[in-house]
């Protein structure tokens, strides 16, 4: 098997910065040398003086090639995997879909279908149930047979993933039985659904209405109501997607109860803002649930506290691309057609790179703990993936960390016609990427391969207090 050391970098993990060298023996890291030891003798030697040395992240929330309403996310497994590695992302967590009516293992066997073969990094799966009866529950034992251990439901798009408390409640009783983690999008659908029909009764039909709404109250009563069935239930919960302060004062409270509940927020909330969906039709590109949120209401804020001090674990993406054009545009006549997402997952380690290394937001070691290893640890990939480490895989990610770089659709991997990014500058240039020992990016090429990607059976949540 090959050998590498990578030389002269600063290796971060969530918990330390040091100088070391990281010496890799086919896919794992080997051994972490102290800097002045004498060189061993190796295949390859990556020279990474004056980069800072991370582990491959962690999108634990993406969405290749999904329905939604009459248009399927443009990503495939194929694209949207490239362009994650292209942002220093090694591993994707991904969701097959259980519509109402379908078989749950059904639908867990077409995702391995789409997704085995052709990835370009390792995956894995959380399971949408989107139909709650006697049926899926049985056949969630045979998913979580196949090492999917986080499962996720929906109190939003009512008809469509939507379930009632009740149905929420059995499914995390059936969670509890054997310690896996409930996920939830947390929006009150069926108040969301009065609106937006009051609103296209009122011809108010453009994009900003799809904003307006979805109040961040309507999201912090269903974090609330989730959280409280959790906990009754004695089964750990995730919120997905945290767009409003209410929801991240919910999981600050519920963890000051030492309740196990955790939650992510995605780059679009910390950087994007109501007013983008503000500017007529343009403004579809910005519609996603929940929605972008006003500034001036305190939520990008509370979102960035969240994160830098621990109230909130994750960042993902929630990677759901459409076209501007053919897709976006299917609503605009009619907010409510518009298919609801935004294209994220190669911009994701980039933006928090950037937020530490430019803007001060956080500690490169606080980023690295929400991009890589809480993800590992919340969905029991560690400390397999999510460190550098002695036996951890070696995903590795070298950063310039002097080099700006500007995003646009130019210039992008991810397959969509526009970029919610155009034109901002990041500090900090993505270099190499490993995954699994095998250089994947490398001199601004793509070396990695569509079948490179494993699958990757979870452990259980390796987070609860
Ligand atoms: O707008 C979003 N979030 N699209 C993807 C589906 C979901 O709810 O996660
Ligand atoms: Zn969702
Ligand atoms: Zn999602």
């Amino acid at each position: 098997m090959a050998t590498t050391l990578i030389r002269g970098g600063t290796v971060v993990t969530a918990t330390e910065s040091t100088r070391a060298d990281v010496l890799i023996d086919g896919e794992k890291i080997v051994a972490l040398l102290a800097a002045e030891a004498p060189v061993p003798e190796v295949d390859r030697i990556i020279d990474a003086n004056g980069r800072l040395v991370l582990p491959g992240s962690i999108d634990a929330h993406t969405h290749m090639e999904i329905p939604f309403g009459a248009a399927t996310s443009k990503d495939t497994f194929e694209t949207g995997t490239r362009a994650a590695a292209w942002g220093g992302t090694t591993t994707i967590i991904d969701f097959p879909i259980q519509m109402k009516g379908d078989s749950l293992i059904g639908s867990f066997e077409e995702t391995m279908a789409k997704a085995a073969g052709h990835s370009a990094i390792d995956f894995g799966f959380h399971q949408i149930v989107g139909d709650v009866n006697e049926q899926s529950l049985a056949e969630l034992d045979l998913v979580l047979a196949e090492g999917v251990t986080s499962y996720k439901l929906f109190t939003a798009y009512p008809g469509v993933y939507y379930s009632t408390d009740g149905e929420v409640a059995k499914v995390m009783q059936w969670a509890a039985t054997n310690g896996s983690t409930i996920l939830m999008h947390a929006e009150n659908g069926a108040v969301i659904d009065l609106l937006r029909a009051q609103a296209v009764a009122r011809g108010d039909t453009a994009p900003l209405a799809h904003a307006l709404t979805r109040p961040a109250e309507l999201e912090g009563e269903a974090a609330h109501r989730v959280i409280l069935l959790a906990e009754m239930t004695g089964t750990p919960v995730y919120i997905v997607h945290i767009s409003a302060k209410q929801v991240v004062e919910e999981i600050a409270q519920a963890r000051h109860r030492v309740t196990n509940a955790f939650g992510e927020t995605c780059p679009q909330y910390l950087y994007l803002e109501l007013g983008m969906l503000d500017q007529g039709f343009e403004g579809a590109k910005f519609v996603c649930s929940p929605p972008l949120r006003d500034p001036a209401d305190g939520h990008q804020e509370a979102l960035w506290q969240g994160l830098a001090s621990g109230d909130l674990q994750v960042i993902a993406t929630d990677h759901c691309p459409f076209d501007f054009e053919g897709q976006k545009t299917l609503g605009r006549d009619d907010f409510t057609k518009i298919p609801n997402g935004l294209p994220v997952v190669e911009h994701r380690f980039p933006l928090m790179i950037h937020a530490a290394l430019a803007e001060e937001r956080m500690s490169l070691q606080r980023v690295v703990d929400i991009s890589c290893t809480a993800p590992a640890k919340l969905f029991g990939l560690y400390p397999q993936k999510g460190t550098i480490a002695v036996g951890s895989d070696a995903d590795i990610v070298i950063v310039d960390p002097h080099a700006k770089v500007v995003l646009s659709a130019e210039t992008h991997h991810m397959n969509v016609d526009y970029s919610c990014f155009e034109e901002m500058e990041l500090t900090g240039e993505i270099e190499t990427v490993l995954s699994r020992g095998r250089e994947i990016v490398a001199d601004r090429q793509f070396h990695g391969s569509r079948t490179h990607g494993r699958y990757l059976r979870r452990g259980l949540n390796q987070m609860l207090v």
